[in-house]
């Protein structure tokens, strides 16, 4: 039965560049949502740009724009990057939109007709020269625990106390460098405990990770705490209806942004409906995909609002790690705090997806890019396996047999053994044990290499009479290969459209690895994949420091 799922990726904030540590995310859900499209189900992909908050406004500011211009410019931006990795959203939307307005609107309008927004006055950090309230990062001062100075005003780097505000010494506010003062003002809770039976079921009867559930457990021993909804201007937001100078928190509409992203498509396309998706009972599937950094918005909060809100919950929310580069968090002054589009300006997107595919589990550890495992992984798999089957192959099949397959193939028992993996590797891919995936994937690839160098096709073309032997082994070959092509595509979707045009055939499915390649006329053979150069790595290591 074909499946309808919905899949997100964390919105990233409008407010700096995509670098290689959100690509980890939006390449894992996009091998993960083009698996599924190849299968042949209904799959749409969905992201945008996460654009409200103190930050944003900040920096709007400080480059002399104002906010709307600069998320604009960063949404333009992010989308450029995304399509250039092969990231394919099915729409790549802003949470500044009239979409999330509404929808926002008419989710604070339910939670508040369920009874759960309670009102309640809170005294806060204020800089009284800037006159906006400070969030916790915003202020700084010594370590009430540790006495180390410059820290900020919700936890120490030094000593990894967190603590309040309140209990900062000697606090100065990070925009003006003056002693904060404090204030009151009435905020909006979301009573999340209200929801703490529904959230324990939601956990129990749904896909989340054990470690992650295991997380969730400690947060329920600690017990719940109502959730601060709202913000005081100036802030740049959804202005709360009714309300003049408070704004929706922006990670109250952040989410909303996912329904956002989906209710403009709509607009767009006559064949999908809204509530198909997101009405409670819906039959569709929806998976966020995550860092393991917004777990508690994911999995405390999203789910409650949507409770609240008499809207479907998500079916699993996917964590993964984070990003370091050889063996250490990415930096500034090392280098390694790479942007999409500086890697871009040297190396092709593919390398990076199957480098990431090659090292992604279904676990919440960090995965690390280490320079020198990424070069010789890519030369010794992509260019010495994967594409030198063909490149072995197709130079006899264009010059001594017009271009033309083999109208039979006596031996299909490597074929079979091929088209029967794809089953267990179809299996990986679905659990995102994509690291096992690519594994049996190469294993096959090394066969068809060992296949080829025993009958050596080169030595036979030499020898009269065995020019139907040679066909045979090349045409095998190729078929072999065209296998592993179907299995890799959802890693490597723009080899496959070179292949797929090589091999002069239509989009490869995933059922296709069934079909052989019979009297079949293939294309003249063009090199597929060039090798990573030590230099390209070194360029982009440079062109990262600061
Ligand atoms: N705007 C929020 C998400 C709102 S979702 C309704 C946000 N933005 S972000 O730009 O900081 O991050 C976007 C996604 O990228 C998050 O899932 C985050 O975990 C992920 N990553 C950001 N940096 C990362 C690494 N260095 N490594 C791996 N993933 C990382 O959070
Ligand atoms: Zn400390």
């Amino acid at each position: 039965m074909k499946r309808k799922i919905l899949v997100t990726g964390g919105l990233p904030y409008a407010n700096g560049s995509i670098h290689l540590g959100h690509l980890v995310e939006y390449i894992q859900a996009d091998i993960w949502t083009r698996f599924q499209k190849m299968r042949g189900n209904d799959c749409l992909y969905l992201c945008g740009s996460d654009c409200h908050g103190t930050p944003i406004m900040l920096r709007a500011e400080k480059e002399g724009m104002t906010p709307e211009e600069l998320v604009t410019r960063i949404h333009r931006e992010q989308a450029i990057d995304f399509e250039d990795f092969l990231i394919e959203f099915d729409n790549y939307y802003l949470t500044h939109s009239e979409e999330n307005k509404e929808l926002s609107e008419m989710i604070y309008q339910r939670l508040r007709a369920k009874g759960d927004i309670k009102e309640k006055t809170i005294e806060q950090a204020f800089d009284p020269e800037k006159n906006i309230f400070l969030p916790d990062r915003y202020v700084k001062g010594t370590c009430p625990r540790c006495g180390a100075k410059d820290q900020y005003g919700d936890s120490c780097e030094a000593c990894g106390a967190t603590y309040s505000t309140d209990e900062l010494i000697d606090p100065v506010s990070v925009l003006s460098g003056v002693t904060p003062i404090k204030k009151k003002s009435k905020h909006f809770f979301f009573q999340l405990t209200r929801y703490s039976d529904a959230l324990k079921k939601w956990i129990r009867s749904e896909h989340l990770q054990e470690e992650v559930a295991n997380k969730m457990d400690e947060w329920f021993a600690q017990g719940l705490q109502d959730w601060d909804i709202t913000r005081d201007a100036p802030y740049f937001g959804f202005e709360i209806p009714g309300v003049p100078g408070k704004y929706f928190y922006v990670w109250l509409d952040a989410p909303i942004g996912y329904l956002a992203s989906l209710k403009n498509l709509c607009h767009q396309r006559s064949d999908l409906d809204f509530d198909d998706y997101w009405a409670k009972g819906s039959d569709a599937e929806l998976f966020h995909f995550i860092g393991k950094d917004i777990v508690y918005f994911h999995t405390l909060f999203w789910p409650a609002i949507l409770m609240s809100a008499n809207l479907r919950t998500p079916t699993a929310v996917y964590v993964h790690g984070f990003l370091t580069v050889n063996g250490q968090k990415m930096s500034k002054s090392r280098g390694t705090f790479i942007n999409a589009r500086t890697y871009l300006n040297h190396l092709q997107p593919e390398y990076l997806r199957y480098y990431f595919a090659s090292k992604l589990t279904p676990r919440t550890e960090d995965i690390d890019l280490n320079f020198e495992d990424f070069r010789l992984k890519i030369n010794s798999d992509l260019v010495g396996k994967v594409v030198n089957i063909a490149s072995r192959c197709a130079g006899f099949i264009n010059k001594k047999f017009d271009n033309e397959l083999a109208a039979v193939l006596e031996d299909r028992s490597l074929l079979e053994e091929f088209a029967k993996a794809g089953d267990s590797i179809a299996d990986y891919y679905e659990h995102r044990e994509f690291s096992q995936a690519i594994r049996s994937i190469m294993e096959l690839a090394d066969k068809a290499n060992q296949y080829i160098a025993q009958e050596k096709p080169w030595v036979l073309i030499k020898e009269e009479g065995q020019e139907n032997q040679v066909h045979q082994i090349c045409s095998l070959g190729i078929n072999l290969f065209r296998i592993l092509m179907i299995y890799l595509k959802p890693v490597l979707p723009e080899l496959a459209s070179k292949v797929e045009a090589f091999l002069k055939v239509p989009a490869l499915g995933w059922e296709d690895r069934y079909q052989v390649l019979l009297s079949h006329t293939i294309d003249v053979f063009q090199p597929l994949m060039t090798r990573v150069e030590e230099s390209s790595i070194q360029a982009i290591i440079e062109d990262s420091k600061q």
